[in-house]
């Protein structure tokens, strides 16, 4: 292949400052490191990936020599690409010590070439420029896709003909969506194979990068008293949600073509549900896992029509402020019927979830912000309290959330007797607030998806064979929809959504958490 990748795939890789072995080792010094943001003027290399590169740098986590190269079309100096990047610094980190100076070091080490996506003079103008900058014996060149996936392929077509590295490896990190249903995605990876090998592909979904995801195999496999009760024996239904306090405004153009089932169902809460219920992998390589994660997401259930409810926010007036419709965005047609908000019921037909539903629900201009995954358990059989508390106990089923965010933590409701001289009980949270616990920021997801391109760790990104997989649950549904129609039902914006999704939740004797 054009992209002359001479890495193999790697065992999971640790990560290390700069002052540690990986970086620090003989070989280490010799190479350098060149991240190619492609499409730096966009609003993801503003927002997320120049601060997570910096903070990498603040925290000592990138190799000694490294530069970074932002290429768009906009036409911008080096200069104006670091006022650009000093003036979108909103991570974590532009409230520590030194971080002017810190950051004054990293921008030194940005640069900027701007060139057309197709073009392949264009990328070997900048060729020539990473390599002045390249000392060493290796060149490590990492691209970072941050354009409109329609460019995805012309990009990787001359980048990888002129801009690959010849001394070392070349990755591509490639940002959702992945194509819009099977066949578009499988197109898309045939042609990027054209380009690329499968091992230098590293497709992003963020949300694996976000610290409780990460945290959900440490709590069921590293814990005996969670792994036992991860079944159909035990557990009820398990609901998997997302909700945004805020419309599309600003990436409606974007999200028209979308909808909230390809935005965030089919990748982002996908994906989670996959690692939630998995297999005990054979070992934490990224290869073990994502075999188990692909046998989840092929033991599923196609999605059903009857099995999911779509939603629309409506503009309404509230307290003297007025909030838009969808549909009021300008890069909206009036008569879209694309969904901002979808609840679905999924099964995974397999001996440990058969019959268990799996609730999942996704939507813009909602009353909260939030991700959390909910774990309803079955009712203790024979309860003994049941004969003095009546029935209604067997409804207080214990219930273990993992919030994802904001305020990540992990908390199980359970029953609990109220302290005193009678016999009462109520339920209480044996809760987990990272925010107490933990004195440490936690990093940003683009952080360690970053770090781990680099280190060549694979496990929090999107395999081929998982992603068909992926798609093959939902297209039927989204074709169903589109062809015939289906109008979504409108919600005011800022509300709990439409009350369909309870109606499908009480299909499965669920309530929503
Ligand atoms: P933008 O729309 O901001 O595009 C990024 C850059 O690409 C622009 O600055 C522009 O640079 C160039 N560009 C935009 N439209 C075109 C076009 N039609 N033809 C050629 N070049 C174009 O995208 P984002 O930064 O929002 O997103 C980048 C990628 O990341 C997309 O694939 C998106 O789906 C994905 N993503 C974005 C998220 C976000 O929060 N923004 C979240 C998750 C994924 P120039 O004109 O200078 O060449
Ligand atoms: C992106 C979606 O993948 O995730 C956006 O395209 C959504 O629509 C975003 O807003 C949410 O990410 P986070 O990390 O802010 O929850």
């Amino acid at each position: 292949n054009d992209f002359g990748d001479t890495s193999t795939v790697e065992g999971p890789v640790k990560h290390f400052k700069a002052t540690h072995d990986h970086f620090s080792s003989p070989e280490q010094n010799k190479t350098t490191l060149s991240i190619i943001v492609v499409g730096a003027s966009g609003d993801l290399a503003k927002k997320k990936i120049f601060p997570a590169l910096f903070a990498l740098y603040y925290e000592d986590f990138l190799p000694e020599h490294f530069t970074v190269f932002g290429y768009a079309r906009s036409k911008m100096t080096d200069g104006e690409l670091r006022n650009m990047i000093s003036q979108t610094l909103t991570c974590r980190i532009d409230k520590r010590e030194n971080c002017n100076d810190k950051m004054e070091q990293f921008l030194q080490r940005c640069f900027y070439h701007s060139g057309q996506y197709g073009s392949e003079e264009n990328f070997k103008e900048l060729d020539d420029k990473l390599k002045e900058k390249e000392t060493g014996k290796l060149a490590n060149r990492l691209f970072y896709l941050s354009i409109p996936p329609d460019i995805f392929v012309a990009a990787v077509k001359s980048a990888s003909c002129l801009a690959a590295s010849q001394f070392g490896w070349t990755r591509v990190i490639v940002e959702k969506p992945f194509g819009r249903d099977s066949e578009s995605s499988r197109e898309l990876t045939a042609s990027l194979k054209k380009y690329l090998i499968e091992e230098q592909i590293f497709r992003i979904d963020h949300y694996l990068g976000k610290e409780l995801v990460e945290n959900l195999s440490v709590l069921r496999f590293s814990n005996l008293v969670f792994e036992p009760l991860w079944s159909r024996q035990y557990i009820r239904n398990v609901q998997l949600i997302f909700s945004e306090d805020f419309g599309t405004e600003g990436r409606g153009g974007y999200f028209d073509s979308y909808g909230i089932i390809r935005d965030i169902m089919q990748n982002h809460l996908l994906q989670i549900l996959a690692l939630f219920a998995m297999e005990t992998p054979v070992s934490l390589d990224a290869e073990d896992i994502r075999n188990e994660k692909v046998k989840v997401l092929r033991s599923m259930r196609t999605l059903q029509v009857d099995d999911i409810v779509i939603g629309q926010y409506k503009g309404h007036s509230k307290g003297g402020k007025t909030y838009p419709s969808y549909t009021d965005d300008p890069q909206v047609p009036n008569n879209s019927l694309t969904p901002t908000f979808a609840a679905a019921a999924m099964f995974i037909d397999n001996s440990r979830w058969d019959s268990v539903p799996f609730l999942l629900k996704a939507g813009k201009a909602l009353h909260s912000k939030g991700a959390e995954i909910r774990v309803q358990f079955r009712h203790v059989p024979g309860n003994l309290y049941r004969r003095n508390f009546g029935t209604d106990l067997d409804k207080n089923t214990n219930e273990l959330v993992i919030r994802v965010q904001p305020n990540e933590a992990i908390y199980l409701k359970i029953n609990n007797k109220i302290p005193g001289l009678g016999m009462r009980l109520d339920r209480s949270n044996l809760n987990l607030l990272y925010s107490t616990k933990y004195t440490k920021e936690i990093p940003d997801a683009y952080e360690r998806l970053l770090l781990d391109a680099i280190s060549g760790e694979r496990r929090l990104f999107i395999r081929s064979d998982e992603l068909d997989a992926a798609w093959a649950l939902f297209t039927p549904v989204l074709k169903e929809l589109e062809e015939k129609h289906v109008a979504p039902e409108l919600y005011p914006y800022g509300s709990r959504g439409p009350v369909g999704a309870h109606y499908l939740a009480a299909k499965y004797n669920v309530r929503w958490g």
